[in-house]
């Protein structure tokens, strides 16, 4: 009852004020028949020069694409993709993206789960005005892992990455590539988003502060498309990009996944489950083995509900079309890795809603770009207890650091969260306690904030000094 209610409020049936208001180009394309459309894989960009480091050049430009088939839809992009393209960057190869605003808006880009200075984090009030441009600068000085960068500005993330300010980067490592795991075209980014659709094919945005959610679930900008695979071995690195959305993502028939990679890259070992949560913000790498099914099966990947496994709604669908050999492999251990033992301060942040204010609250506080609210030193490991107050979920991302999850109240931490991580899901009323290593090499200003961008937005984020 809950679930449909929720979906008949997505799909514009209901208004939030539970009021009846009949939207029915958005009802119409709440059922349009999933698997119409071939999954795309995001163009990866070619730097403009290699001398020493890899220089890109991107602008960021009104466009419009086919999202819903016959239908023109104006975007945000970075080069006219939606979404962004992928950049590729070597571990220990620094990296500058120019990226050229000519949109009419400002914009700053974070790259999420980056090891980078303050200057180049993308922080929300250190803006490129239209007409201007900024060079980031990455060191990649870290481990093979899915990072992605999207826009991060202040009070309107929500808004931005709506109309498609967000891309995929990925770090390659030689030791990662040593593991044998499917690779080249049998390693295939999947970015999940979801959005809805007006009548004339553009987005329907609405600046809420619970959550902006769609009802159309897209996979590297296409609705619920379909992907011809061969009867072998696949690695699939997914990212929630969505704003708000969290997906319980499992194969039809309970058919079988393993999770190889989280936030921060490997996992210590392969972590076969049959449900994936993932949250906004999180990235999971899973190995889907399609030896298993004769050529001509179909395999549906969906959302199922978590309250009720009966309920599904498909996101896309992997057709076994062909036969092909399989030289990789999935080795039992991916990537040891030593638990981290605090030895730094100790902090609570408690996460809740200020009905007065009308906004979300980090420890009894809104956003406020001149306070700093913890100071942690660099090089030490800190434990940070996450205890969320309220009846939403919460994914919360500290920049800066990858983490390891300790213990969490209501569930115990699964295989697939025991590799390093920069996002975390607070359940309601659950409580979540991290250890969270500063690196020796960056101090200065970073944010920590909930990664659901309406609260983000609506003003559930804190900063912290690294000294
Ligand atoms: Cu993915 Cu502060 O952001
Ligand atoms: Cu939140």
């Amino acid at each position: 009852m809950a679930s449909r209610r929720e979906f008949l409020k997505a799909a514009g049936v209901l208004s939030a004020a539970g009021l009846l208001r009949v939207d029915t180009a958005a009802a119409s394309q709440a059922h349009a028949a999933p698997f119409q459309v071939p999954l795309r894989i995001p163009p990866v960009m070619q730097p403009i020069n290699r001398d020493g480091r890899d220089l890109y050049k991107v602008v960021m430009r009104k466009a419009t694409r086919e999202i819903i088939p016959g239908k023109r839809t104006p975007i945000w992009s970075f080069d006219g993709a939606f979404p962004g393209p992928t950049i590729k960057a070597q571990r220990g190869r620094e990296v500058v993206v120019r990226r050229i605003n000519r949109l009419d808006v400002p914009t700053t880009i974070h790259l999420h789960g980056g090891r980078v200075t303050p200057e180049n984090d993308g922080q929300p009030l250190d803006l490129i005005q239209p007409g201007r441009y900024k060079d980031y600068t990455y060191p990649n000085e870290q481990e093979a892992a899915t990072l992605w960068y999207h826009d991060h500005t202040h009070h309107h993330s929500s808004r931005n990455n709506w109309m498609g300010l967000s891309g995929l980067y990925i770090i390659e490592d030689p030791a990662e590539e040593e593991l044998n795991l499917p690779s080249g075209k049998y390693d295939i980014p999947l970015i999940l988003q979801d959005r809805s659709f007006r009548r004339d094919g553009s987005f329907k945005f609405h600046d809420h502060r619970d959550h902006v959610r769609g009802h159309v679930f897209l996979v590297n900008g296409r609705p619920t498309p379909f992907l011809k695979v061969a009867n072998r071995r696949y690695r699939f690195r997914i990212l929630n990009a969505s704003n708000s959305r969290g997906y319980n993502l499992t194969l039809d028939q309970a058919r079988p996944l393993v999770q190889i990679a989280s936030d921060g890259g490997l996992l210590p070992a392969p972590a076969p489950t049959v449900a994936l949560p993932i949250w906004p913000s999180e990235r999971a790498e899973i190995v889907i083995d399609f030896s298993q099914y004769p050529v001509g099966s179909q395999v549906i990947l969906q959302h199922t509900d978590r309250n009720d496994p009966t309920v599904n709604r498909p996101v896309m669908r992997f057709d076994v079309g062909r036969e092909e050999a399989d030289t990789s492999s999935l080795p039992q251990i991916l990537r040891p890795m030593q638990p981290l033992v605090p030895d730094g301060a100790e902090r609570q942040f408690d996460l809740s809603f200020d009905f007065n204010r009308n906004r979300w609250e980090i420890n009894g506080k809104g956003f406020d770009p001149d306070r700093i609210d913890v100071r942690p030193q660099k090089g030490s490991t800190e434990t940070w207890t996450f205890r969320n107050l309220s009846s939403a979920t919460h994914p919360m991302h500290i920049h800066l650091v990858q983490f390891q999850i300790m213990r969490r109240s209501n569930l115990a931490v699964t295989p697939g969260e025991m590799g390093w991580k920069d996002t975390v899901r607070v359940d309601p009323s659950a409580t979540v306690q991290l250890a969270v290593k500063f690196p020796d090499e960056f101090e200065g200003r970073y944010m920590f904030h909930c990664h659901n961008l309406a609260h983000e937005d609506h003003s559930m984020m804190g900063q912290m000094k690294v000294v």
